[in-house]
């Protein structure tokens, strides 16, 4: 086979056959083709999409590039996590250290900051030290004595992924649904959960801006799980705002580890308490979600889940100090209020020009070998439907550049839409598809 015919064909709308699909994920993966090849084939997916068919095709090959691992030699039942991509989103630091604090063991595979969105390895990796490229005999102990395991895409599980998922986040292909299915599923088949809960985001943070698309993407999705013999459930959950207050690596680490301690921002903990939820219902733990959200609420107060979470910097080299002490995070040079520029209600926010925002002040990537500034970012609690007068504080910027600093207030403040009326204040959830 020849790639270029391969991007022709995808190029000229046409449908890609299985062998055309496992000869470039698997030629990719091994370094045959150049990265400006499978860039153009990404960007041909991009435009021209894939069918159905092409999509489990394509989650297939990529989950099947490495090894795919069985965990039931270490473990009876392993429930995975996985959220579809937004701003603010630190959901997995505070809830896979719940659910196994529940009793439940967590084995993620996660991913880096992609595109606007954040990505959980780059928080994680706040903690000096810290690594997600485990062995796959790590991976399986640690998720033996501890009950809880976050590795990255590595050269044994879903090297694919790992290599399209940092093309992918440079060449604007990502928000694409034949692409974001395949990528996910193809991680969450992989690393061999017996369930995986879904997170699917939908609104201007997130890659699919209606809550039709984000169906969409959730049923393919929850098909191929079921499909692959995995108990398979998502979520449809809202990005129209940014989650929490936090946005940038190290702050909204912090944000994760208040939560731990049983504090937190109300719409992030009410996130959290559905999502962890959920993969405790997943897990046959609870009755129901009133019963599962009352488990996790109690391991975020008597210290169970933060105690997990400090096992899990731990044993992946992370120093752990700042789990306890989360001022010994890296800190930015610059902190400034970002102040209301007029009075009125926020109608609405573009939260993907904010997640941009926070990307220009070094916390995210434009280009592959960018590095991550952990300390920079945004706390930003103004939601939709507050109410402000000109000159109050909105939230504060962390910068390390003064430069970078004034271009990316204004990026953030020209992302918030005004109104003189009552805003409605937005949902946390659309719904469930199982
Ligand atoms: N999360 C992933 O793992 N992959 C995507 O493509 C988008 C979100």
């Amino acid at each position: 086979m020849r790639m270029v015919d391969i991007i022709i064909k995808k190029r000229d709308g046409r449908a890609l056959s299985a062998a055309e699909i496992d000869w470039f994920v698997a030629e990719y993966t091994a370094g045959n083709i150049p990265d400006y090849q499978a860039a153009a084939l990404m960007m041909a997916i991009y435009l021209q999409g894939m069918n159905r068919q092409e999509t489990v095709e394509m989650t297939l090959a990529m989950a099947r590039s490495g090894e795919m691992l069985d965990l039931h030699d270490v473990v009876p039942f392993v429930v995975d996590k996985h959220s579809s991509g937004g701003v603010g989103d630190k959901t997995t630091l505070a809830v896979q250290p719940a659910v196994a604090a529940c009793g439940v063991p967590v084995g993620k595979m996660s991913g880096r900051g992609l595109g606007s969105s954040g990505g959980t390895l780059d928080k994680m990796e706040s903690f000096p030290g810290w690594s997600s490229a485990l062995t796959l005999a790590q991976y399986k102990r640690q998720l033996a004595e501890i009950g809880v395991v976050l590795a990255g895409q590595t050269g044994d599980l879903a090297p694919a992924d790992g290599k399209l998922y940092a093309l992918r986040d440079v060449t604007g292909t990502v928000s694409t649904m034949p692409l974001i299915a395949a990528s996910i599923m193809s991680k969450k088949l992989a690393t061999g959960a017996d369930a995986i809960l879904l997170d699917v985001k939908m609104g201007s943070g997130a890659f699919m801006h209606t809550v039709e698309d984000a169906r969409q993407l959730a049923r393919i999705m929850v098909d191929i799980g079921n499909d692959a013999g995995r108990k398979t459930v998502a979520l449809i959950s809202d990005m129209n705002q940014p989650l929490g207050h936090a946005i940038g690596n190290a702050l909204e680490v912090k944000e994760a580890l208040e939560t731990l301690r049983g504090g937190g921002p109300p719409d992030f903990v009410e996130h959290c308490l559905t999502t962890a939820g959920h993969m405790l219902l997943l897990a046959g733990k609870a009755g129901d979600l009133a019963e599962a959200k009352g488990m996790v609420t109690a391991v975020f107060q008597n210290g169970a889940a933060l105690q997990k979470f400090r096992q899990l910097v731990e044993a992946q080299g992370g120093d752990p100090a700042p789990v306890d002490n989360p001022d010994l995070l890296l800190q930015a040079a610059y902190v400034e209020p970002i102040l209301a520029p007029r009075d009125g209600v926020i109608a609405a926010m573009d939260t993907g020009k904010i997640g941009w925002a926070c990307v220009h002040l070094g916390g995210g990537r434009l280009v592959k070998t960018d590095e991550i500034d952990h300390a920079v970012g945004f706390v930003f609690p103004a939601k939709v439907g507050d109410w402000y007068v000109a000159g109050d504080i909105l939230g504060y910027i962390h910068a390390n550049d003064p430069d970078k600093l004034t271009r990316s207030r204004q990026e953030l403040l020209d992302a918030l839409m005004w109104t003189e009326e009552p805003a409605e204040p937005l949902p946390h959830f659309y719904g469930v598809v199982e």
